[in-house]
């Protein structure tokens, strides 16, 4: 066979191969839907791809068919599945000049607009494990002082993860790990026990950690500043839509939502929702009523689940095999016609 056609038939027979590869992951992804109602449709393939078979490498197994028979033996193998899927690296004051513009711009107008004993709430989604929530709330110690901080301040951290919720929690870290905090902030608000540096109990209330998955789960209502840093990068295009929507929607008319440094609403992915504030620190403003009945649709619709496109889908059975501690309330499947009764 002359050479340019074998080459053209490999290049044929492995195309081949990776569309088979693609429809096979594409219905392990439809089995832990099923199975757990873990949606990770919303999520980059290759990367998502990759950590699964990290994995499958682990316990030496070669095809998701295979994995699939051993997810139904091993039912604590879908919890070292769904963990180790997330990336959750972070970092006190990640990107400082961020926070900068957070301290001095963006807390003193939400403060100024209230009146001094209103509520201020604030949601760090994708938490991770807890680094960034604890900075919102050392900024916030500083222009509100002690008092006011604890009587007047919520701060929501939420993620995906219950392992990394769980580390939130406990609010201790490494020297490593508190070395982006500035000496003073660190030696007023952290206790060192030994080698670690807790954040002090005293503080601790207004800051509630709750596993929470921004693709499925109903977003925390009326925040003022919602900090989503680093997390829709690993989404795909209609799972940013689906965040963003949920992001747009948790937002109060005036507040304000801070994206990664990578990370911005697109044209496809829902610009209209949010209008720039500041575009080197990724800084937006909830645009009031962006989200069209047409865009929450485009969102929440998904074909692939044959779901109609209005009334609510109650889910008559919750999947077996849950891994411990994971969230299962299809609450996708009922939110379409809940969030367009808000439109
Ligand atoms: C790279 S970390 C970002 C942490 C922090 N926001 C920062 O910028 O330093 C991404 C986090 O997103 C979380 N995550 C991934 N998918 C998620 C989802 N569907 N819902 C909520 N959190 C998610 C991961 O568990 C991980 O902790």
């Amino acid at each position: 066979m002359p050479l340019g056609n074998a080459l053209l038939e490999l290049t044929a027979s492995s195309e081949q191969i990776l569309f088979e590869e693609a429809q096979e992951f594409e219905a392990f992804l439809n089995y832990l839907w099923e199975s757990y109602s873990f949606d990770f449709t919303g999520y980059k393939r290759p990367s998502l791809m990759r950590r699964v078979q990290q994995r499958m490498e682990v316990i030496a197994i070669a095809s998701y068919s295979d994995y699939i028979n051993y997810l139904k033996k091993s039912p604590e193998e879908a919890t070292l599945l769904f963990e180790s899927l997330p990336v959750n690296c972070t970092a006190f004051f990640r990107d400082q000049q961020v926070w900068d513009e957070i301290a001095t711009e963006i807390i003193p107008q939400i403060i100024a607009n209230k009146s001094s004993d209103e509520l201020i709430k604030v949601w760090s989604a994708g938490c991770a494990t807890g680094e960034e929530a604890y900075t919102l709330a050392l900024l916030l110690i500083e222009a509100l002082g002690v008092e006011q901080f604890k009587q007047r301040v919520k701060i929501y951290a939420t993620d995906f993860s219950q392992e990394a919720v769980y580390q939130a929690r406990q609010g201790s870290y490494s020297r490593n790990q508190v070395a982006g905090i500035p000496p003073d902030l660190l030696a007023k608000y952290f206790e060192q026990i030994d080698q670690r540096y807790s954040f002090r109990q005293d503080l601790r209330r207004p800051i509630i950690f709750t596993q929470h998955n921004l693709l499925q789960d109903a977003p925390i209502s009326k925040v003022d500043l919602l900090v989503c840093r680093n997390t829709l990068i690993y989404f795909n295009l209609e799972g940013q839509l689906r965040a963003l929507v949920r992001l747009h929607f948790g937002l109060k008319d005036s507040g304000f939502l801070v994206l990664g440094r990578s990370e911005a609403p697109t044209a496809s992915t829902g610009s209209t929702l949010f209008s720039l504030v500041n575009q080197q620190q990724r800084i937006f403003a909830k645009v009031p009523k962006a989200c069209t009945p047409r865009l929450f649709l485009k969102a929440f619709h998904q074909q692939k689940y044959n779901l109609p496109a209005q009334g609510v889908h109650s889910v008559t059975s919750l999947p077996p095999n849950r891994p411990a501690g994971c969230q299962y309330e299809s609450t996708s499947v009922r939110e379409p016609a809940a969030v367009l009764q808000m439109v």
